[in-house]
């Protein structure tokens, strides 16, 4: 039997004895002071001897314990930035916008156009106040011709909510959401009505690109029409912003693609205070001579 715990031992004997089992095993980075081991390092203590004497225990010096919760903050960023990094997948922001952001976007749009400086010093309020803006539903519409910057600005918007506030965020057109609908048709593991919940339940849906397809087909109304009706009616009701971009106005849509008009109300009225024509050059089509941007 172990003589430590031979109850014929004194109790002062006890202590020494565990006090002597401790001292024994130092290591290079200690030394003992008046039976006390310390970190070199630090100059705290590597024991805990209780008041009573009876528990002698090693303990983390303050070097050690700061090294720890390093190492569990190192931990807990990685989560985070791992959450970061799924939450941006899901996005669907695609690698042309993936590490778009709204500062730098915003450098270059000071320089290119009026409208679309204001446009981003509109995105920068919209996402400074994204708390209310989650909880009144309020999105936005930029809208305007073709490469003016509609989505790089909305890209830098999703992907400040999502890294500065871990928001779900959607980046989607009205044909992807036509083509997910179908596509759970023929997936006996997803419903349309599972797609359906998935785009009421996101924090932001950003539709780019409304207008592309038809709202009215010889007066009927086409599965975009429906589709987008059940949508932007679900988040309106659940008070859910949704973002839009489009090469048309909202009138114009209404007017020319048939746009019902009951949505296009619900549209304007939880876009209203972020709605924007962009004017621009077309950046798209300027020669790498004129992106002076581009250049370091
Ligand atoms: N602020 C900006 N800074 C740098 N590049 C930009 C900026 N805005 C747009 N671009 C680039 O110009 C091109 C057209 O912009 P895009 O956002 O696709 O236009 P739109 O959606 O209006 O058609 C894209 O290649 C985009 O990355
Ligand atoms: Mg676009
Ligand atoms: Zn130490």
């Amino acid at each position: 039997m172990d003589k430590l715990y031979n109850n014929t031992m004194k109790y002062d004997d006890l202590y020494d004895k565990k006090l002597e089992q401790q001292l024994k095993f130092i290591n290079k980075d200690e030394h003992i002071v008046d039976n006390m081991i310390y970190c070199k390092n630090c100059d705290t203590q590597r024991l805990w001897i209780s008041p009573n004497k009876q528990i002698v225990t090693r303990v983390l010096c303050e070097c050690q314990s700061e090294e720890l919760e390093r190492e569990e903050i190192d931990k807990e960023l990685e989560k985070v930035k791992a959450y970061s990094k799924l939450l941006k997948d899901r996005s669907k922001l695609g690698k042309r916008f993936y590490n778009v952001t709204l500062g730098k976007s915003k450098e270059t749009a000071d320089k290119l156009s009026d409208s679309l400086k204001t446009a981003h010093e509109g995105a920068e309020t919209y996402v400074n106040n994204w708390d209310s803006n989650l909880k009144q539903g309020k999105g936005f519409y930029y809208w305007g011709e073709n490469g003016v910057g509609k989505t790089h600005l909305v890209a830098g918007l999703c992907n400040f909510l999502i890294d500065k506030y871990y928001a779900k965020v959607l980046f989607t057109s009205t044909g992807d959401i036509l083509k997910e609908i179908r596509a759970s048709f023929d997936n006996p593991n997803k419903t349309e009505q599972q797609v359906f919940n998935f785009y009421v339940s996101l924090d932001l849906l950003v539709i780019d690109d409304i207008g592309k397809q038809r709202f009215k087909l010889k007066g009927e109304d086409t599965h975009a029409q429906e589709k987008l009706i059940e949508i932007v009616e679900a988040r309106y009701k659940d008070k859910k912003p949704t973002g839009l971009t489009s090469n048309h106005s909202l009138r114009q849509l209404v007017d020319e693609k048939g746009l019902d008009k009951a949505v296009a109300g619900r549209i304007y009225e939880c876009s209203k205070d972020f709605t924007l024509e962009i004017k621009s050059p077309n950046i798209r089509i300027m020669t790498d001579e004129e992106k002076w941007w581009q250049k370091d």
